[in-house]
């Protein structure tokens, strides 16, 4: 086998992380509705209760937003916070170690404001069960002190928004999933509205680009707003290196080669987990955490970011006995399906 170049990995999982500085990241968050391209279904709702709320002038009832990382789950909140006129208060599930740390931020909280948890599937089961009676009654019982002193004490909290963020909608507890009135999924943005991404990035960045040259770049981002910034960044640097500054079909081309994103988007882990399903299990259905010991990436990096993306792409299938690839999927990696 060929040695794996790591470097479009580390790329990609370093766009997925957040690569941008958080100038940049706030200069291109879209600030409201208006500014944020696609997901129609999930903006339809969330203006729906957004203005219903405000006329009835009560909180914002309780939201989770799912889908895989770089979607705009963090954008919506934000938006949601400057729709309402209300703050947004940050935090992620495995920060709240203790329910000391939930109660600390719930009473700190004014009326109406947004909590957004980020990657709330990971908070804590001790704390979860916290979470429960502060969205549904708007309170808290902790305990305090210890031994014979120990007592429960009731900490009243104004009335919230949870905005729940998930990018493993199926790790969801029942009871936890069951207490946000509305439960809204992102998806893959197609390359139109990719393009309609990289041009309002490169318009905030003053760069100059062309038509096809932003094309070029959509269609390669894997349907993901914040890879496609990220390329957007780089192919900026290259064209302006290389170039005369435009990004244009050839030097964003030129530019996603280096990187060894191919014409799909995918990148050398998604390619490194087809070459494995189709030589090493010769197209037989494999388990995903199989296939992670097989690639060298965590099971759950493979979970959340590439199973979806190859599934989305008709690359690989999901079945009972385990992960497949299909015909598409040979394709892209330049081998044919077995013809008996
Ligand atoms: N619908 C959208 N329209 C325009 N830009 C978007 C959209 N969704 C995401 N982005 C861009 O992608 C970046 C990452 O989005 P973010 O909200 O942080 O995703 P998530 O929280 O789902 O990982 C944002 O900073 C923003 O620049
Ligand atoms: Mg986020």
């Amino acid at each position: 086998m060929n040695e794996p170049d790591t470097k479009g990995v580390d790329y990609l999982s370093s766009a997925l992380s957040n690569q941008l500085n958080t100038q940049t990241e706030s200069l291109l968050r879209p600030p409201s509705f208006d500014e944020f391209v696609g997901q129609s279904k999930t903006v339809e709702r969330l203006k729906i209760m957004a203005g219903a709320a405000k006329k009835r002038g009560e909180a914002l009832n309780h939201i989770l937003l799912s889908g895989p990382p770089g979607l705009g789950k963090t954008s919506l909140s934000f938006i949601l916070g400057a729709e309402m006129g209300r703050n947004v208060r940050i935090t992620s599930g495995p920060v709240v170690e203790k329910a000391g740390d939930l109660a600390g931020m719930l009473t700190n909280l004014e009326e109406g404001d947004i909590l957004f948890i980020d990657e709330i599937h990971r908070i804590p089961k001790t704390v979860e069960e916290y979470l429960y009676s502060a969205m549904e009654d708007y309170c808290i019982d902790i305990m305090i002190d210890q031994g014979p002193n120990a007592r429960s004490v009731r900490l009243n909290i104004p009335r919230f928004t949870l905005v729940g963020a998930t990018t493993r909608n199926g790790l969801l507890t029942a009871p936890l999933r069951s207490r946000f009135t509305l439960q809204t999924r992102l998806d893959y943005y197609g390359p139109e509205d990719l393009l309609k991404i990289v041009t309002r990035t490169c318009h905030l960045l003053n760069v100059p680009v062309e038509r096809d040259g932003g094309l070029e770049i959509a269609r390669r981002a894997r349907g993901t707003p914040r890879i496609a910034n990220n390329l957007v960044n780089f192919v900026r640097d290259y064209a302006e290196e290389k170039g005369n500054g435009t990004i244009t079909k050839a030097s964003a081309q030129a530019a996603l080669e280096l990187l060894e994103i191919d014409a799909l988007g995918l990148d050398e882990m998604d390619k490194r987990i087809l070459r494995v399903m189709a030589t090493t299990y010769k197209g037989r259905p494999v388990g995903l955490a199989t296939l992670a010991v097989a690639v060298g990436e965590e099971s759950h990096t493979l979970e959340e970011v590439h199973e979806p993306f190859l599934i989305q792409s008709g690359l690989v299938q999901r079945t009972a006995q385990g992960r497949i690839i299909t015909p598409d999927g040979l394709a892209a990696i330049g081998l044919e399906a077995a013809t008996s």
